[in-house]
Order: structure tokens, then sequence, then C-alpha cells
């Protein structure tokens, strides 16, 4: 069966059975970490940072490794790109040596770019604009807690804080995909595109579930399934933490807030997380904070996604089997 060249640049590069099914896959990786070798060989996966990252790096790295593969990772420091190649000619080079391409960088454009030079699957390890393998592990996580990936469909997920940043629009995107109610709470100044709003509501209608943006935390909360929160200063933005809190401080997620979510709501943070700032360490270390399964499902959930995105290349039927 011929295959099709499919990428991860937003979630919403896949469909509600699409996403389904990368779900599964992540449930059969979080059962048996050698499921299944798409890379056996070695084949290589670049995996380029132009950003820090801890969890992003050791998941994809450890992750092509046990998918069979050799992770080719790189820093925008010892690479070319990093000095100004242009994405196009890194995309032709890398394309004749690697099966996919996984980056970390700025301007979702990037991303985009490589995709349009690059024969294999490329994957968007975080851009300004959407951070979707994350959003998989979260969506994973839930799975793992409520009851299977069926259970996703009609949850109440709530996101607080910076409602501009790449996480609030991944959720958006990937909760409608998935058919939950999303809401999203920030303070005026920092709620999402409005582009990335009406994409979400029409995928939203599309798949039977609804989208909020407020800027009232409580309201947002009120009776999730589970609620999220994220750093109120992204990358390179530390040095204005001051004047940059300031709005967020009702977003904080404490007790007092989580309170308002069902009994049984789950709390998760991308990490890094500043106890103290966006959560407080009451919530995030304690008994509803799923934190660290949420990290190391995103060894499991990139792993499905890779193997979902070769095995599209490839034309393999379905591998739930
Ligand atoms: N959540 C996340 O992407 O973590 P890292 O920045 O450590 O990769």
């Amino acid at each position: 069966m011929a295959g099709t060249l499919r990428h991860m640049l937003r979630d919403d590069d896949v469909n509600h059975e699409e996403q389904k099914q990368i779900l599964e896959l992540g449930m059969k990786f979080r059962e048996d970490r050698h499921y299944h070798m798409p890379f056996a060989g070695p084949q290589g996966v670049a995996v380029l940072f132009d950003k820090p990252s801890t969890r992003t790096r050791s998941s994809f790295s450890v992750g092509v490794a046990e998918l069979g593969g050799y992770p080719l990772v790189i820093d925008k420091s010892s690479s070319q790109l990093g000095r100004g190649e242009p994405v196009e000619d890194t995309a032709r080079v890398l394309t004749r040596m690697t099966s996919a391409i996984v980056w970390r960088t700025f301007g979702q454009d990037r991303v985009e770019t490589m995709a349009k030079y690059a024969t294999v699957p490329v994957v968007n390890a975080l851009t300004d604009d959407f951070h979707p393998c994350q959003v998989l592990a979260d969506f994973l996580t839930i799975a793992q807690h409520k009851g299977g990936v069926d259970a996703l469909e009609g949850m109440t997920i709530a996101y607080l804080g910076d409602a501009a940043n790449n996480m609030a629009n991944s959720y958006l995107l990937a909760g409608a995909i998935a058919g939950m109610h999303v809401r999203v709470a920030g303070p005026n100044g920092f709620l999402p595109r409005q582009d990335i709003v009406e994409d979400a509501e029409r995928l939203a209608a599309d798949n039977g579930g609804s989208i909020l943006v407020t800027t009232d935390a409580k309201e947002a909360v009120r009776d999730a399934d589970c609620v999220f929160t994220d750093t109120w200063v992204s990358m390179g933005e530390e040095g204005e933490y001051a004047i940059r809190s300031k709005p967020f401080w009702p977003y904080q997620v404490n007790e007092e807030l989580m309170s308002l979510a069902k009994p049984d709501a789950l709390f998760q943070h991308c990490l890094p997380a500043y106890r103290g700032k966006e959560v407080t360490a009451a919530v995030i270390d304690g008994p509803q904070s799923v934190v660290w399964d949420e990290a190391e499902n995103r060894l499991h959930a990139q792993k499905a996604l890779l193997t979902w995105l070769i095995g599209q290349q490839r034309g393999e039927q379905s591998l739930l089997v």
C-alpha cells in the first residue's frame, strides 16, 4: 500500500480518529516499551534543539533508541543551522540521512519550512506557537488515570495562566479534536489569538466539544476533570519575571482553586514548574498531581507519534493489533 508523508507541526495535523490511534499506541508503549521497533537497523532520527530542554531531549533520545533507532541529537550551538544555514538546505541534507526530523525552535514558520523541504516526517518539539508532543503526553496521562483513551471524549479540561502561549494554543486545538470541553483562562493581554480560537471552535463543533476563553479563573476550573498550568514566563523571558508575573496571580493553581474542580480532578504541569508562582507546592506535590506520570508519558506518547507517522509513510495498516 502506498504511504503518505505526514508531519506533526501543530495539534490539528491529525483528526479525531488519528489522535485516538496515536494515544492507543501510547497506551501499548506504556505496557511494553519495545512493543514496536520501526527504526530497527538502527535508522537515524534527527533531534534538533534551538532552545534548552530536559524532558523533550531525554524522552526523544531514549524513545528513538527504544524504537530501535539512533537519536542524532544536535544543539543549535554545535550546528550550521545555528550559524544561519538555511532551513531548506538543512532539510535537504537531513532528509537523506534520517528517517524523521524532530525540532524544537522558535517560529512556527521554521518547522513548516523544514516540513516543506523534507521527505521524512517532521515533528514540532515546541515552537513559540504550539507544543503538540506535550499535549499528547498530557492526554495519555488522563487516559492512564481515567479509564482509557475513549474516556477523553466529553471531559472538561481547564488551562490557567498565560493563555497566549504555546501550551494554551495546543490545549485548544488538541482538546477540540478529542471532543473535550476546553476552558482557557488568563488575564487580558494574555489570551489566545483569534484565529486559533476560531480553529478550535470549528474543531470542537465537529467533534462534540466546546471552547471557553475567559478571564475568570473560577469559571474555568469549576467541575473540571483536569486542571493544567504552565510557567508564567516562557523561555528567554526570565529577566522580566517581576513585571510579567503581576497579572497572573489570580490564576495561580492553589488548593482553593483546585477545590472548585471535580473532587477527583487531576492536576498537570508540563514542567519545569515554579512552586509558589503558577502552582503551590501543596497542589503540585499533592494527591491530585500526576506530573511525574505526565513527564514519563512524554516518552510513550512520542514513541507512539513517531511510530504512527512512519507507519503512515510506509503505508502500514494500523499497529493496534
Ligand atoms: N515540558 C517540556 O517541554 O520540558 P523541557 O523543556 O524540559 O523539554
